[in-house]
């Protein structure tokens, strides 16, 4: 059983993490500005997310528009308190050789996906216009879907996600963190190639990074793939079971400045299996045997996010302190988890099929 609505006994909605893929999705990074009236305003937003999200997708409800509201270490405390997600802090930067693993800084991620650009624009449009001066965006990627959903070095990207029941346990706390079940980590990263260099490989030495072929997609036979291998590497294995993460990279540029990037989006129950990916990449599984997409790839960016629950996110109330009190004061009001108050569908999310959320 996980933490379930005090008045309905229905478990908490979550958001749209596990999703389709989808054409296009906007990736927007911002930092909540100092004061009380930005925190009261971002506050008051999250119940006002649900609203907005359905005056832009009902314009064309195929468009399949979703939107996933995620919050970084700092501005939980600043915009919550307490409790807080037990494994929430800022993310953790790696060095190791030439490879950084940068952390940069971010308060709220929009995670925005739809089949069409525009429903995806309009709706990033609308949630910046609703929160004004309480924040500042600090990046904005847009994001497409390429060839057979290849990512800018050419390869599939996306095979081996999750699905259905899997994919929902990979993505969604449950009773570990009672509190905070239907929420999710999430792990952001921003990487540019250097395409020209990558291209300049042959083939055989990109699928030996890759661990995949690249013109069928196929899985690369144990006997052949190198141990450093990306999908060897980003493999983690507990207690004889894999860790799965539900990952939606979108590829991204601008041709003009020779920009070629892919923007890396990790979900998943715990931050620990990303962290130890990461750390398997940047570092090496053993220490040195790493991940060499990462000479051809740099981390421009680095965030960690919680993204809550619908139902936390509908139910976050105005108790804000005077709009005077300064939001480096310490945690404010310390709010016990929302009191759910469920009236009907967020439509934002499902946790059906999942007997850990029946
Ligand atoms: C430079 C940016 C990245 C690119 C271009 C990239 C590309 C790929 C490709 C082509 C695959 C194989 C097909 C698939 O299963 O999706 C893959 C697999 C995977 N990647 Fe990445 N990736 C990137 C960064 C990352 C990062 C930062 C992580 C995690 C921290 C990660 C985690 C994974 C995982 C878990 C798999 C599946 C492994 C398996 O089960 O076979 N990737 N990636």
């Amino acid at each position: 059983m996980v933490a379930s609505d005090a008045q309905s006994g229905l478990p908490p909605e979550p958001q749209a993490v596990v999703q389709p893929l989808t054409r296009a999705a906007i990736f927007l990074v911002a930092t909540v500005n100092s004061g009380g009236a930005s925190r009261e305003a971002v506050r008051s937003f999250c119940g006002d997310l649900p609203a907005l999200l359905r005056a832009v997708g009902f314009r064309d409800i195929e468009g399949n528009l979703s939107c996933v509201m995620g919050i970084g270490s700092e501005a939980w405390d600043r915009l919550f308190g307490q409790p807080r997600p037990a494994e929430l802090h800022p993310f953790r930067e790696i060095r190791a050789g030439a490879r950084h693993a940068v952390a940069t800084s971010g308060d709220l991620l929009f995670h925005i996906r739809a089949k069409r650009m525009d429903l995806c624009f309009e709706l990033a449009a609308q949630i910046m216009t609703r929160l004004g001066d309480a924040v500042t965006a600090v990046d904005e990627v847009h994001g497409f879907r390429y060839f057979d959903d290849r990512d800018l070095i050419g390869f599939v990207d996306g095979t081996e996600n999750p699905t259905a029941q899997t994919a929902i346990d990979a993505a969604y706390l449950g009773p570990e963190d009672a509190p905070f079940a239907g929420g999710s980590y999430v792990i952001v990263q921003k990487y540019l190639h250097d395409v020209a260099g990558w291209n300049a490989l042959p083939t055989e030495t990109q699928e030996r990074i890759i661990g995949r072929a690249k013109h069928s997609n196929i899985e690369l036979d144990d006997s052949v793939k190198p141990t450093y291998a990306h999908n060897a590497l980003t493999t983690i294995v507990e207690d004889g079971k894999e860790i799965k993460i539900i990952r939606d990279n979108m590829p991204f540029g601008r041709v003009a400045e020779k920009e070629f990037g892919t923007y890396f989006i990790g979900y998943a129950r715990s931050p620990r299996t990303i962290e130890q990916m990461l750390e398997n990449m940047f570092v090496g599984r053993p220490p040195g045997n790493y991940d060499r997409l990462l000479d051809f790839s740099v981390a421009k960016t680095g965030n960690l996010f919680f993204a809550p629950s619908a139902t936390f996110l509908e139910n976050v109330g105005d108790d804000a302190p005077p709009a005077s009190q300064e939001l480096s004061a310490a945690p404010a009001v310390a709010t016990s988890p929302p009191t759910p108050k469920r009236d009907g569908s967020l439509g934002i999310g499902s946790l059906k099929g999942d007997p850990a959320h029946e």
